[in-house]
């Protein structure tokens, strides 16, 4: 059984995060194919739930940190909503934070914007 080290040779720690990211993305879409799939419509629950499982993978279950930056509202309110939106749409490029444009549209990231702004789950 090849290592990851062997298939994966001499990569830095933000290509390999950028890598993990896009495996998680990619796991998620083949595990959550409903989640975030309609246009238009926003299935809250869905949403809610990937906040907490899949953006929570990296930034922590309460999203209180982790590989990626604190979530909570007290971290992040100094964003506009829509450039939350953009981070959640189109990722950090160079970085692990993965661009979910792929696996959601415009209208659900700016619910996710809008949820963690408000920061009403705890
Ligand atoms: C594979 C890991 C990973 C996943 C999954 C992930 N992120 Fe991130 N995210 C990161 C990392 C790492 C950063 C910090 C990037 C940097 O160095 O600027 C980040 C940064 C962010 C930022 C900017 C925070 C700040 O204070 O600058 C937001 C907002 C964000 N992520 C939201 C999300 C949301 C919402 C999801 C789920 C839809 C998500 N992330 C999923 C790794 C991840």
């Amino acid at each position: 059984m090849p290592s990851f080290a062997r298939i994966l040779p001499r990569r830095n720690a933000n290509q390999r995060a950028a890598l993990l990211g896009a495996l998680i993305v990619l796991a998620c879409a083949l595990t959550h194919p409903g989640a975030a799939r309609a246009e238009d419509q926003v299935n809250a629950d869905a949403l809610q739930r990937l906040v907490h499982q899949d953006c929570g993978s990296c930034h922590g279950l309460r999203l209180k940190g982790g590989l990626g930056p604190d979530l909570r509202r007290e971290a992040i309110e100094h964003y506009e909503a829509d450039i939350l939106q953009m981070v959640i749409l189109d990722g950090i490029e160079g970085t692990a934070m993965p661009p979910w444009r792929p696996l959601m549209s415009e209208t659900e990231a700016a619910w996710i914007a809008d949820y963690l702004l408000k920061g009403d789950y705890e």
